[in-house]
């Protein structure tokens, strides 16, 4: 499928989309949001992607935010929808998705940029990447989950200074907030990602999947996280993929996971 606004490539069982409006540092408009959806949707029903790395296209930036052309005469009414369409068909579907995604922030990653990479499963940055939620200082709070998630990440104080400052902090910070796992040069963050994802996907893709659910379900308050686990856990036994995974080890040979 041909997109406007983004890439999609495919490695044996690793995909990567870069976000492509470099002129623009890939802010997400209308189009590149509905984009990301498709592709994400079909990487997750092509059972031979085990992993996801998103990332933005140059040196400079992952994503500079929402893009600020499109909504700066909304209306109250627009402005909600905005937030909830984008929640509903990106920043909570990339969160829920079954197939892992690595947030590769490769620069800037600002507003809904910074929100999007937490929407992800976790995040790895280059060393010249800036994180931050400017939102107020548009005289707007962040509409994509950045006032839910941030606090998840780095812990409420923390949170509420990043976001009542405005202000943007870097990579070696957000390493030490726990808001990214990794910091590696900008030349081998892909190359760092890739090796994460096929670490990834020499495991269960069926139990990563269960995994995710549950993790998901501990910042869930319409579910008990606990209840989740528990049915995850047992669901994990009718699979093929738990029978092979314990064959293999009794067998002391390495698990050749069937992804059902
Ligand atoms: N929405 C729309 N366009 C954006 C954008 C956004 N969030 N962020 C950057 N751009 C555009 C700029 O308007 C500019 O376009 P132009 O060349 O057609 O004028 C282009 O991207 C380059 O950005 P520029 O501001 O010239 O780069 P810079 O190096 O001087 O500054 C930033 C980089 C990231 C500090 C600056 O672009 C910025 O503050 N962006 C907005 C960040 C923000 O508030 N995000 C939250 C939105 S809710």
């Amino acid at each position: 499928m041909k997109y406007q606004n983004i890439l999609v490539e495919k490695d044996a069982a690793i995909a990567t989309i870069t976000i492509n409006r470099p002129t623009k540092l890939n802010a997400l408009n209308r189009v590149t949001i509905k984009e990301l959806n498709q592709a994400f949707s079909k990487l997750e029903k092509d059972k031979n992607i085990l992993a996801i790395i998103l990332t933005g296209s140059s040196e400079k930036a992952f994503v500079a935010g929402a893009d600020i052309s499109e909504f700066a005469d909304f209306s109250v009414k627009e402005g909600k929808k905005l937030a909830a369409k984008g929640q509903e068909i990106l920043f909570d579907f990339v969160e829920n998705l079954s197939t892992p995604v690595i947030a590769a922030i490769n620069g800037f990653a600002l507003g809904g940029g910074l929100e999007l990479a937490m929407a992800c499963h976790f995040r790895v940055a280059s060393d010249n990447a800036k994180m931050g939620l400017p939102e107020v200082s548009l005289g707007v709070i962040p509409g994509y989950g950045g006032t839910q998630r941030l606090p998840q990440l780095v812990g409420k104080g923390r949170a509420m200074e990043m976001i009542m400052t405005a202000n943007m902090i870097d990579a070696q910070r957000a390493l030490d907030y726990g808001l990214v796992n990794h910091v590696v040069s900008q030349n081998g963050l892909l190359e760092f990602c890739q090796k994460l994802a096929g670490k990834i996907s020499n495991n269960s893709s069926v139990a990563i999947g269960y995994a995710i659910k549950a993790i998901n379900g501990c910042f869930n308050n319409s579910v008990n996280g606990f209840s989740t686990e528990i049915n995850a856990f047992g669901k994990c036994f009718g699979t093929a993929d738990f029978k092979e995974g314990t064959t293999a080890f009794m067998e002391k040979r390495k698990a050749h996971f069937p992804g059902k």
